[in-house]
């Protein structure tokens, strides 16, 4: 497990990589866990979750706000200052009425982009309302057609999925929203992992037990061990929580179409 050493002058270089910047002599933790989200120059979807000791997100009744500590907090605060839209579903901006910004660290805050495919938030909800970065909802072409305060409204043909994951990545592709980070909840981050399209999980563990509540990743069930998957890890302590980097595709820079790896099929 490495330690992450954090400071300014590393945190400036990160977010001078994100802008653009060539990679000049970046090593240790910290450059090896942001330098690929910060570095990337095409497609990169990043996947994160704050999970209790016993694999939950939230209470049963949604309250999911001091599952990380400070230290996954900030983390996950890095990660939205080197990615240019985050994506949430539904229940989360219902369940969190989250910001989504980023406010514990130095860096702009992302697109925020929600997955509402029955048009269930009313614009009522804060994000609408807090003068912060733009906001696209994606909603099926089949749903009801109210606008949302602030909000630009992409209207997707649903498969048989629903919303298909790829569709939207092509969507924010065209408007330049390449680095995305996909912050939850589970059925969303689910679905991206499902439709091969995520680079990378960030895994941070909180050592807090909730007992019962929804867990961090929800995919198809699979019979036996041999299908699971089982990505090429690194861990980074956080100083509150311990962060398991999960490398779910080989090429992880750039190349959409990089080749899966870390799906087991091992004995
Ligand atoms: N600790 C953390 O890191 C963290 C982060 C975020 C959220 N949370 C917590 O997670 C909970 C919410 O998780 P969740 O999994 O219920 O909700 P979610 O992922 O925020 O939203 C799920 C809803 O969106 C729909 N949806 C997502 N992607 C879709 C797609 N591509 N096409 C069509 N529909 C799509 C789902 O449809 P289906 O029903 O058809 O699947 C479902 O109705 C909340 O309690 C929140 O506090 C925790």
């Amino acid at each position: 497990m490495s330690d992450l050493e954090m400071n300014d002058t590393i945190w400036s270089r990160l977010l001078a990589l994100r802008q653009g910047a060539g990679e000049v002599a970046m090593t240790g933790a910290a450059y090896r866990l942001y330098g690929p989200i910060a570095g990337a120059r095409g497609r990169f979807v990043l996947a994160q979750v704050g999970q209790s000791l016993d694999g939950r997100i939230a209470t049963p009744a949604g309250d999911a706000r001091d599952v990380s500590g400070r230290g996954g907090l900030t983390h996950l605060h890095r990660c939205r200052a080197l990615v240019d839209a985050v994506i949430v579903g539904v229940n989360t901006v219902r369940a969190d009425d989250p910001k989504l910004s980023v406010r514990m660290v130095k860096g702009l805050s992302p697109v925020r982009v929600i997955v509402d495919c029955h048009a269930e938030l009313d614009g009522s909800e804060s994000l609408f309302h807090d003068g912060g970065a733009s906001i696209i909802v994606f909603r099926s072409v089949n749903s009801r057609r109210q606008p949302l305060p602030g909000a630009e409204i992409i209207d997707l043909v649903p498969k048989a999925c629903g919303l298909d994951p790829e569709d939207i990545l092509d969507v924010l592709t065209e408007r330049k929203l390449n680095r995305v980070l996909v912050e939850g909840g589970a059925r969303t981050i689910a679905r991206f992992v499902e439709a091969g399209l995520v680079d990378r999980l960030h895994v941070a563990i909180s050592p807090i037990i909730i007992g019962s509540g929804p867990s961090g990743i929800s995919l198809s069930p699979i019979e036996r061990l041999t299908g699971a998957h089982r990505p090429p890890t690194e861990v980074y302590n956080l100083g509150s929580d311990i962060l398991f980097d999960c490398l779910l595709r080989l090429e992880c820079t750039s190349d959409r179409k990089g080749q899966d790896i870390g799906v087991a099929n091992q004995v």
